[in-house]
């Protein structure tokens, strides 16, 4: 499928409007660096829905990654084969108006405004495509791909980096998300432990609230290199 950018209405406008509006500034506050430049890259702005072309003219020049687009959640075989092509899917559809602050199902806002800037950082995408590899080898092990689940989630969705000895966020699930961004840096419930990969391939996760560990990197190069490593120990 296409992304049908002249079918978006003006409320999907005003929606991307208003969250960019209202999220923007916390990136630019509390989003690593990566993030930041990442988003500039991309050219995203408050008056303008992202046209995929466009994303995908940036990219190519920058990690020749690409987005494609998806109607929303898709299979674990096709999403790991195109991750590992250099492939990230994103939802064309926004939320409406009565759900900017909360949505079970990722739309274009968690796509694209979430997942999309990274896709500019050399470590961060080629740790996703050595994920993408290793399941891809096991994908009929369901309790493998079950583990890999959880390393995606605990780092692509809801990873903290700190950076300057400063906790700054990465994870799409907290950049897309105007509570819990904040909640994920400064509140006092969570748990902020460093980085484990072992560790984090035996903590199941929990969907639809709150996170209540975050994992901490030190850098997008230890990211990278935990999975070389894994690989290499695991093949
Ligand atoms: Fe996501």
């Amino acid at each position: 499928m296409e992304q049908q950018y002249e079918l978006y209405t003006s409320e999907d406008r005003e929606v991307w409007k208003q969250l960019y509006t209202r999220q923007h500034p916390q990136i630019v506050q509390y989003a690593s660096q990566a993030v930041i430049d990442g988003m500039e890259q991309c050219g995203f702005r408050a008056d303008e829905i992202p046209d995929f072309r466009k994303v995908n003219e940036n990219l190519s020049h920058i990690t020749g990654w690409e987005i494609y687009a998806v109607p929303g959640l898709i299979d674990n075989k096709l999403f790991f084969e195109n991750l590992a092509l250099k492939k990230f899917p994103c939802a064309t559809w926004l939320r409406t108006m009565q759900q900017l602050d909360y949505l079970e199902e990722p739309d274009m806002f968690h796509d694209v405004f979430g997942h999309v800037p990274l896709l500019t950082n050399h470590e961060f995408t080629g740790f996703l495509s050595n994920l993408a590899v290793i399941a891809l080898k096991n994908i009929d092990d369901e309790d493998f791909i079950e583990r890999m689940s959880r390393l995606y989630w605990y780092t692509v969705e809801f990873g903290l980096i700190k950076q300057n000895g400063v906790l700054k966020a990465y994870g799409a699930g907290i950049l897309s998300s105007i509570g819990e961004t904040k909640y994920s840096l400064f509140s006092d419930q969570p748990k902020r432990v460093p980085y484990d990969l072992h560790t984090i391939l035996d903590t199941p996760y929990i969907k639809d609230k709150y996170q209540e560990v975050y994992y901490v990197i030190n850098s997008y190069e230890e990211l990278f290199a935990s999975i070389e490593n894994y690989s290499e120990s695991y093949v």
